[in-house]
């Protein structure tokens, strides 16, 4: 028993948890998903693909959870970058839709197991159709790799902790990336524009190291709100998905019911629910909708809502309408999810860590889901 005990704390690396151990991978991580991939002096990405990226007008996202995050992220770089139209679906509900399709569609599975049964019928049900079909995938060699024409790996190697966080880093990498290839193939993205792209792309796994160095910070928050019994996220365009991935990492290890909204959306329903009892994680990094989302902050606090800002560093304008801000480093505005999704995953674990919960093996939960 000693020796499996030594065993799991050495595979551990010295965390307590797989789940904080991954967490502090994620620069490590990113890196071995950009690597060798970013070429800023050809201004364009290496994916070693088949596909022809000239070839697809739409784009289909086809994942589910974290992953289905991960390709709501997507859609808004690949239609930024490359201004092809993308549509997102959880697999389960692509699958039943009849989704209309053709050869000129490009048909996207982002799976951290290749093994989720789901995104693989949906993944069938449009390469039925006649859909050309990319895995963006971490498993090598699992399912969805061998029915695909073609798999951009993820490079996040094994991730042991049930609630994904460093397959989701790398995902957002591989979709970043995913855009550049398309912008530069259809002509959308300038070269000027890639370079600066990629050379911010570059800086991120810096900046996700940095972003980790919030931990205690966001320990202190998680201390003040963690007998909450609901949390309320929001965020706008590219930064609502990662509300919503927020909102689901502490629903699944801390079992605190969590709900996400486009800030936007907060009036037409959600705003009923604020008082001083409901926490609001509004993520509020620089863009150019920035004032937009200050002002669903300033909603919020006039209704005793108690508000934490995830914000860009150097903005002290946040700290007037937040009771807490937890700063994160500046990079470009549609890269600001992958640096701010890093205080939502500290937040879900302490939270969850202060609760008593079995931070790697939520209840209910499985890793992989292989059945309907
Ligand atoms: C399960 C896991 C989630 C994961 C989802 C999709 O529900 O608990 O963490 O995001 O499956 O998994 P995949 O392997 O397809 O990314």
């Amino acid at each position: 028993v000693e020796v499996d005990w030594s065993l799991e704390a050495a595979e551990k690396g010295g965390h307590p948890h797989y789940m904080l151990k991954e967490i502090y991978e994620q620069p490590r991580v990113l890196e071995n998903t950009l690597g060798g991939r970013l070429h800023e002096e050809h201004a364009n990405v290496e994916l070693d693909l088949n596909l022809d990226p000239a070839r697809y007008d739409r784009v289909h996202v086809i994942a589910c959870g974290t992953a289905y995050y991960a390709g709501w992220v997507g859609k808004y770089l690949i239609e930024s970058l490359a201004r092809i139209p993308v549509e997102i679906d959880v697999a389960s509900e692509y699958r039943y839709r009849d989704p209309v399709v053709d050869g000129r569609t490009l048909a996207v599975a982002i799976s951290q197991s290749g093994e989720t049964i789901d995104t693989l019928e949906a993944l069938r049900e449009a390469k039925r159709k006649g859909a050309g079909t990319l895995g963006v995938i971490n498993a090598k060699g699992s399912s969805i790799t061998r029915e695909v024409d073609d798999t951009l790996y993820i490079h996040a190697g094994p991730e042991i902790g049930v609630a994904s966080t460093k397959a989701y880093m790398a995902m957002l990498g591989a979709m970043a990336m995913l855009a550049v290839w398309l912008g530069r193939a259809r002509g959308t993205l300038a070269e000027a524009d890639a370079k600066e792209f990629l050379g911010e792309l570059r800086k991120l796994p810096r900046l996700v190291e940095q972003a980790l160095e919030q931990r205690a910070h966001v320990a202190h928050i998680a201390e003040k709100y963690h007998q909450a019994a609901d949390y309320l996220f929001l965020g706008r365009h590219i930064q609502a998905p990662t509300a919503y991935e927020g909102a689901l990492k502490l629903k699944e290890i801390s079992y605190i019911h969590a709900e996400a909204y486009p800030a936007g959306e907060m009036k037409h329903g959600p705003i009923a629910l604020i008082d001083e009892r409901l926490p609001v994680v509004v993520l509020t990094t620089d863009s150019p909708f920035y004032e937009k989302t200050l002002s669903n902050i300033q909603e919020v606090r006039a209704r005793g809502g108690r508000v934490i800002a995830v914000a860009t560093e150097g903005d002290s304008e946040a700290r007037r309408f937040a009771q807490d801000v937890i700063y994160v480093p500046r990079t470009h505005h549609l890269l600001a999810p992958v640096v701010s999704v890093v205080p939502l995953q500290l937040l879900a674990y302490e939270t969850a860590v202060l609760l008593g919960r079995d931070v790697d093996q939520p209840r209910n939960l499985a890793k992989s889901v292989t059945v309907e």
